[in-house]
């Protein structure tokens, strides 16, 4: 911590007089301390109190010149993000997290999260409806997949009388996270090479016509966007979607599973793991019509000619070298002993198990229940959770093979 710069925001919130501790022990720690409140916050705890323990000054008004290195006022905002080695936001109330996750920036302390390219931690602190309220849940996932840090508030007794989570986390808690983000751990997949596959593919009839999945995509771009904000180098094959790429991700964007095969080939020497999340079409039409299939007058069925096309992941299986391996499995029967199969068939090194289900629509959902089975035949069951989650879960488990 010694000499590094720790920038504190306190938000309105009763756990405020909490972060005193944190301050001090910034600061017996070595670290340099400034802290930012805002205006509700001041009135839980007087800007004094922070001032003294941190030994600068407080900075709350976006307005007024705190006496930052620069005098001028307009660039206070500035100077602050890029002193911050950190920036932690502890009690982070609601009103604050929905700023940040919508960049409305009408204080010194959200303008100045906007401002800076450093890493924010979070530690939502309020009263448990609040914090499991959809709207706050929402805004949480957004930031996450952003790359905020987010701190589970523990459950326990709050100021409302009521129980449940909502509390700040302990102060050796916060310090730790901060520390993690000081040594860089949380870039804990820097320096691998990942490649991602998403989506579905689309096979030829004719030139407007193609047979095609349901596969929205969103789960191996969570995968992508997840391991990028971890600090992996992440190439991202992707068959038709409408998603945006993730920053830091580099995308290559095809249509067919053959021209996704293509694709994988050319760019799987030098990688460190290869997760095949992408619903590559199993069959394609055979000789696919060069000019576009007129309907048959009296004819009441037609006939579609399949083939085969070629599967990925096997043929990586095969050739398997150094490179981890990790298929998708989507099944609607006997799924952990077909998953297995696939896993021992295609020689891999995980295989991850969407749930199917009318509860658990997977397609499109930004939420999904997956299962992780290893090549010992060991199973780790996820609850459901936001795909965003469950693809840092994925991750854990990739890491643990590199
Ligand atoms: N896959 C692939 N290439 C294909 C088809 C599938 O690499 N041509 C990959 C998928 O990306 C996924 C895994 O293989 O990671 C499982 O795909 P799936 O289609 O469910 O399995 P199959 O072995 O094709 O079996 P089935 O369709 O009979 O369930």
């Amino acid at each position: 911590m010694r000499g590094r710069h720790v920038l504190v925001g306190i938000t309105g919130g009763i756990a405020a007089y909490k972060v005193g501790y944190l301050v001090r022990d910034l600061i017996k720690s070595g670290a340099e301390v400034k802290v930012m409140m805002t205006e509700s916050a001041t009135r839980f705890v007087a800007p004094l109190t922070f001032s003294v323990l941190s030994k600068n000054p407080v900075y709350s008004d976006l307005w007024t010149n705190n006496q930052t290195s620069n005098p001028d006022i307009s660039t206070q905002h500035v100077d602050l993000a890029n002193w911050a080695d950190v920036l932690v936001i502890a009690p982070a109330s609601a009103n604050t997290i929905a700023k940040l996750a919508y960049g409305i920036s009408d204080n010194l302390l959200a303008v100045v999260a906007l401002a800076t390219t450093r890493p924010i931690i979070l530690a939502p602190t309020m009263d448990a409806e609040m914090y499991l309220n959809q709207v706050t849940q929402n805004n949480l996932v957004t930031l996450k997949e952003r790359g905020y840090i987010i701190l589970d508030p523990p459950k326990g007794e709050l100021a409302s009388g009521l129980s449940g989570p909502g509390r700040l986390p302990e102060i050796k808690v916060i310090i730790e996270a901060i520390e993690n983000v000081l040594s860089q751990s949380y870039q804990d997949l820097k320096s691998k090479r990942i490649l991602i596959t998403a989506g579905p593919t689309y096979e030829a009839i004719d030139p407007v016509r193609f047979v095609g999945n349901r596969s929205s995509g969103k789960m191996g771009f969570a995968i992508a966007n997840a391991a990028a904000l971890r600090g992996a180098k992440v190439t991202l094959i992707a068959g038709p979607t409408h998603l945006e790429t993730p920053r830091n991700v580099t995308r290559i964007d095809v249509e067919s599973a053959e021209e996704m095969l293509e694709a994988v080939l050319s760019n799987v020497k030098k990688t460190d793991a290869v997760v095949m999340a992408a619903a590559v079409a199993d069959y394609r039409p055979v000789n696919p019509a060069r000019q576009k299939i007129k309907k048959q007058a009296g004819s009441k069925t037609m006939d579609l000619q399949l083939e085969t096309t070629r599967d990925i992941l096997a043929e990586l299986g095969r050739k398997k070298r150094t490179t981890a391996l990790i298929g998708f499995a989507l099944e609607t029967n006997d799924e952990i002993a077909n998953a297995k199969e696939k896993l021992r068939k295609k020689n891999l090194d995980l295989i991850v198990l969407n749930s199917f289900g009318k509860k658990n629509q997977v397609f499109g959902s930004n939420l999904n229940t997956v299962a992780i089975i290893d090549k010992h035949g060991k199973i780790e069951q996820l609850p459901i959770m936001p795909k965003f989650e469950a693809a840092n879960k994925i991750l854990n488990r990739i890491k643990k093979i590199l």
